[in-house]
């Protein structure tokens, strides 16, 4: 079960009334939206965005109550559009809570996981788009290496590229259970952190376009949520946050936003001992003008 993070600051963050439009645009097993809910009560409205079908179908059990609740599978990124064809105003609140959730990484059969053996897809949304499987299939050592190092800060970003170019011309990489004992090879054996961690969070970013649909979003932020209105975004890595803070600074530059989070807000102790994955986590606010 997928524990939401930084669940208090969030909804502090959006200030949310008796009454508001909501909108979650990364649902996930709808954690983050029952508290926004219940912040918004029985006038209010909820849209919730998912790529994922499984993770909207684990969210309309969440959150039970269903009257008041749009469940719409897209991208966050297509939010104005989204916006317009359901006929809907803009919102008083958007929360974006990135990455995949633990329900993904545990159980997808989309092998996000080192840990498990699944068929090598990564896709948030299988309708569209090439799996990790045929991304690692033809991919060049330089794209590899880019895309390891560009999005997953990954030090041996060329001496797993290369490993990974080498074993698949013996045999097609498939599965994650092969490609994550090709980058322990390569690596020498494991440490405290599986040597895969980051060749398996960047190949998922690459295969997503992860930060493309920040890059997309946050310009037009504008168009989906009102004046007033508050923007929160949770981010559990640098490259991802460093997207997130330069579009939130721009926003600021040209009169569109306030900056609310001067400095990052990030879990209590507490939090951290209590559900570890969200050791990492960033939230970052504004408040549109
Ligand atoms: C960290 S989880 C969200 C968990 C949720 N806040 C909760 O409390 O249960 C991130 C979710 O965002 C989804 N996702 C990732 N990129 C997306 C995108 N561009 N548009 C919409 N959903 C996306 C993933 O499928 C995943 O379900």
């Amino acid at each position: 079960m997928h524990a939401p993070v930084l669940l208090d600051e969030v909804i502090k963050a959006l200030d949310l009334h008796e009454g508001d439009f909501a909108v979650d645009g990364t649902l996930g097993g709808g954690g983050h939206a029952k508290a926004m809910l219940r912040a918004i009560g029985r006038r209010g409205r909820l849209l919730g965005i998912d790529r994922d079908v499984h993770a909207l179908a684990r969210a309309r059990e969440t959150l039970e109550e269903l009257r008041n609740v749009i469940l719409i599978q897209d991208s966050y990124a297509e939010l104005p559009a989204i916006l317009a064809r359901e006929k809907l105003p803009k919102a008083d609140a958007l929360l974006l809570d990135l990455g995949l959730s633990s329900d993904q990484l545990e159980a997808s059969g989309r092998g996000f996981s080192f840990q498990r053996d699944e068929p090598l897809d990564m896709r948030f949304d299988t309708r569209e788009g090439e799996t990790a499987a045929a991304f690692i299939a033809k991919a060049t050592v330089a794209e590899l290496t880019r895309a390891f190092r560009e999005y997953g800060e990954e030090r041996s970003a060329e001496k797993f590229a290369r490993a990974i170019v080498d074993a698949r011309r013996r045999e097609p990489i498939r599965t994650s259970g092969m490609l994550a004992r090709i980058v322990e090879r390569a690596a020498g054996g494991r440490g405290r952190i599986h040597p895969a961690t980051k060749v398996f969070m960047a190949l998922r970013i690459a295969v997503n376009r992860e930060l493309d649909q920040l890059r997309t979003l946050i310009p037009s932020l504008r168009r989906v949520v009102k004046p007033g209105g508050r923007v929160a975004v949770i981010t559990f890595h640098s490259v991802e946050d460093r997207v997130v803070k330069e579009g939130f600074r721009a926003l600021a530059k040209e009169g569109a936003a306030t900056i609310l989070t001067k400095h990052v807000i990030r879990p209590t102790r507490a939090e951290v001992l209590a559900n570890p994955r969200s050791r990492s986590a960033k939230l970052r606010s504004i408040q549109i003008l």
